[in-house]
């Protein structure tokens, strides 16, 4: 979708379809105010009449403005005529997205930079017409041989008023940035396990370093890891036929001496369970066992777009968990990267087992902090359903900081405590540690699994099994946590300019 800002007034705007806001009690917006007075008051009469009563998700759509370079009008309800909330703004972009994406139009404009928004400036504002349209018409399309409503629309222009439109332009970049890795992100994780494999993502990832100057990519395969010791990677690896792959990306933005923020994204790319075998029901949907690796991907993507003066590593672990001949199984004894030893109580507990031996050789690239994103535990669901990310870290700015991104970028985080008493859970009678903690807490002790890997540097772990796709109807991935780790590559660029 290309989008463009717009300082022209409105009256001689050209666009299939305009949309723009109205509120309870017959109340225009300042966009709506000016073409009713273009049109022979045609917006009062409809309001009047009753047609749309302005409440939040409602819209009316009007297909025929006489004497209008406006070819049509879609109206939409705001509520109240006070300050938006962040979300409800949201909220009334992704109803109006909704109401004109399958009209086979090709052009739209949108007027609803101009609604007051609590706590929202300009910039944020146009940058979430972006990700938020971009999120509504994104298809996955390339495994279908017909395509069916396939959207026409090409061109958004965001209007404002001209001494705005700085602001304007920085939200936009701001905005394709971060659609754009969401929508690469949601790519990979829509597609099959069959064709992401391991193998296909570290293609991506040579592919991204070809695509952009400041990005390197280096793969090492299982013949590199096994020199480096990675026992417990290697170990989920050998239960399947695909060859594991551990993915490096630099992007080199910052100052040659300034540390790298390390982001590890896990990128199971089909989770079995392995020996402890998954139930059938839903099994399909481990293919997406791989979204943090994804975006990871997506976050390098977006902060080299935007040429962030930073220096971040990704590294993706990438590997299957099946259940081979070779595979691992309960009760064997690995022996990690790190010297510590590993007993294996249930195997279908290997996102841990992958990610500890990434976070013991995250170490030589000296991380300023480092970031792991994972679709790690079932428990995640139950503690906190499909709204926040779980959050857990051994640094509290760290945390705070990520937190504070999340608010911003309206893609929420939930801290969950990682105190010592949990460590308790992972004893082992064979070894230094055991892959599961038991019952109770499961998304604590899976983190207080891998913070015995993460001792030596400031530390934050998402679990985003909840978060990164969405089940049933909507059945997809979302994408998430781009746009809150592109939020604190953002708030780190700026911090680090002052
Ligand atoms: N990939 C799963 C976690 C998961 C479960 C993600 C459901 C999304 C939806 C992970 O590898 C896993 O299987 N975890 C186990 C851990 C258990 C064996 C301690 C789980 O959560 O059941
Ligand atoms: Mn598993
Ligand atoms: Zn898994």
């Amino acid at each position: 979708m290309n989008y463009s800002i717009e300082t022209n007034s409105l009256e001689a705007l050209k666009s299939d379809c305009l949309i723009v806001g109205v509120y309870n009690n017959q109340q225009l917006s300042p966009a709506a105010h000016v073409l009713n007075q273009h049109t022979n008051d045609l917006l009062s009469t409809i309001m009047v009449r009753g047609d749309i009563a302005g409440k939040l998700n409602d819209t009316l759509f009007l297909n025929v403005i006489p004497n209008c370079s406006v070819e049509r009008i879609l109206l939409v309800g705001l509520g109240e005529q006070k300050p938006l909330t962040t979300k409800n703004y949201r909220k009334a972009l992704t109803v109006a997205i909704n109401a004109v994406k399958k009209l086979r139009l090709k052009s739209i404009a949108v007027s609803l930079t101009e609604c007051d928004v609590e706590n929202a400036d300009l910039t944020w504002k146009t940058r979430q017409i972006v990700e938020v349209f971009d999120d509504a018409i994104y298809q996955f399309t390339v495994c279908k041989t017909k395509s069916a409503d396939e959207i026409t629309l090409a061109n958004v222009v965001i209007t404002v008023a001209t001494h705005q439109a700085n602001h304007a332009k920085i939200g936009l970049a701001q905005g394709q940035a971060i659609a754009a890795g969401v929508n690469l992100t949601k790519h990979l994780a829509d597609l099959p396990a069959n064709i992401c494999t391991p193998t296909y993502l570290a293609q991506q990832a040579l592919t991204m370093a070809g695509e952009f100057d400041a990005i390197d990519a280096t793969i090492l395969e299982v013949s590199d890891m096994e020199q480096l010791g990675m026992g417990s990677f290697l170990a989920v690896a050998r239960g399947s036929r695909q060859p594991a792959k551990l993915i490096t990306l630099e992007y080199h933005g910052g100052d040659k001496n300034s540390k790298p923020i390390v982001l590890i994204g896990k990128g199971l790319t089909f989770d079995a369970g392995g020996i402890s075998l998954k139930q059938a029901a839903g099994m399909d949907e481990m293919k997406y066992d791989m979204c943090g690796g994804a975006a990871v991907l997506g976050t390098l993507h977006a902060a080299a777009q935007l040429k962030l003066p930073l220096n971040i590593v990704g590294l993706i672990p990438a590997s299957e968990n099946m259940p081979d001949g070779y595979a691992n199984k309960p009760g064997d004894i690995l022996t990690s990267m790190s010297g510590k030893t590993i007993e294996v109580l249930n195997t279908d507990a290997e996102g841990r087992l992958i990610l500890c031996d990434t976070l013991t050789y995250a170490q030589r690239f000296q991380p300023e902090v480092v970031i792991d994103l994972a679709t790690l535990t079932g428990a995640v669901l139950v503690a906190l359903g499909r709204i926040p990310s779980g959050l857990l870290g051994n640094d509290d700015v760290l945390c705070n900081d990520l937190i504070k991104a999340s608010e911003i970028a309206n893609d929420s985080v939930w801290r969950l405590p990682l105190w010592e008493e949990y460590q308790e859970q992972l004893k082992s009678n064979f070894a230094d540690l055991a892959n599961i903690g038991g019952k109770d807490a499961g998304t604590i002790t899976a983190a207080c699994f891998l913070a015995n890997f993460a001792e030596n540097f400031r530390w934050a772990h998402l679990d985003i099994a909840g978060t990164a796709w969405r089940t049933g109807s909507a059945k997809g991935a979302t994408g998430r946590p781009v746009p809150l780790l592109t939020q604190y590559l953002l708030n780190r660029a700026n911090n680090a300019e002052h």
